[in-house]
């Protein structure tokens, strides 16, 4: 069945196909205001056992906005309180007859679990620190709308070429990050160079031998970046006492007035959200005209509604061949 669960392992090719897709349907629904019932009949089901703004009300949304219906699940307030397993719970809301699954767990590999228990398409809202694809795709969706033009809607476009000379660093807690791992394999399929940055304790070495360029100062490559993503310190997420401390961290990775002063002049700010004002971004960053942290927002809906819509499309096909061959 077609799932949505990396973009490890998605070929730049199907990386294209998704933003292009994402980009008409942002068209066709003026915005992703509008609705344009291309999946009328259908049921999306949010399974969130992990806090969520963004993702999940925007692939409430997406879902909406092409006519489907939605089933919102929390395992807060559920019957996991009773001790219903994560996969029997999951088995439960498809037995409703929902033809998607969005799910969000602490746990990494939790999507791909789901994968192969049931039997409706499965999509990946982050899973744990390991990746959150539609969030790497919302990114580069925004990125290409503000950088390419429109040379990388045509079908040929050249996934090779299409970031070719663009220099993206993700700056931050790498080590907890989904959405880093997320932007770093997809930016690289789609030919970005990608600079990894954040402090010794959450960037580890072993990115450079995946090929990846580390960074440990900020100020040292800021002027360097057409993109910067600013992630957060996830401190729920870490056990021991964090280091360094909040004011560590915002005093060498803080995006402010004074670091942006050293960058290019069409320098993009990027945040997947939640921001901590004041830690790695300042009010005046975050609010600037360098900004583009809420049309990351909306592109969500956007790429979210082209991830349905392409998933719903493959399975039908998937399943008018495999009545073909029996
Ligand atoms: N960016 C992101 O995943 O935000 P939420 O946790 O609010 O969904």
């Amino acid at each position: 069945h077609p799932h949505l669960l990396d973009l490890e392992r998605l070929s730049a090719a199907e990386i294209l196909a998704v933003l292009r897709t994402a980009d008409q349907l942002k068209t066709m629904t003026e915005g992703c205001r509008r609705k344009v019932p291309l999946l009328t009949g259908k049921t999306c089901a949010n399974l969130f056992f992990e806090n969520s703004t963004r993702t999940r009300n925007s692939f409430s949304l997406a879902a909406k906005r092409l006519g489907a219906d939605t089933v919102e699940f929390s395992s807060s307030g559920s019957s996991v309180a009773k001790g219903e397993t994560f996969v029997d719970t999951a088995k439960t809301i498809e037995a409703m007859g929902v033809d998607w699954v969005v799910t969000r767990h602490s746990t990494p590999g939790t999507p791909h679990l789901l994968a192969r228990e049931l039997d409706c398409c499965v999509l990946n809202a982050g899973d744990g620190p390991h990746e959150h694809p539609t969030q790497g795709l919302l990114d580069m969706l925004t990125i290409l709308q503000h950088r390419i033009g429109s040379d990388w809607k045509n079908e040929a476009a050249d996934p090779e070429k299409v970031f070719a000379g663009m220099t993206v660093a993700l700056v931050g807690d790498i080590a907890h990050s989904r959405t880093a791992r997320s932007n770093l394999w997809g930016l690289r399929k789609l030919g970005a160079h990608v600079i990894i940055c954040g402090p010794p304790t959450l960037v580890s070495h072993r990115w450079e031998e995946l090929g990846f360029e580390v960074a440990h100062r900020l100020d040292e490559i800021v002027h360097r970046c057409d993109v910067l993503n600013l992630l957060r310190i996830q401190f729920e997420r870490q056990k021991a006492r964090p280091f360094p401390s909040v004011y560590e961290y915002a005093a060498l990775y803080a995006m402010n007035g004074e670091r942006l002063r050293h960058a290019k002049d069409d320098i993009l700010i990027m945040a997947p959200g939640p921001i901590n004002r004041g830690v790695e971004i300042t009010p005046e960053v975050a609010d600037g005209p360098h900004s583009v942290i809420l049309e990351q927002v909306t592109n969500g809906i956007a790429v979210r509604m082209a991830s349905l819509w392409l998933l719903a499309n493959a399975k039908e096909n998937a399943d008018a061949s495999a009545e073909n061959l029996s």
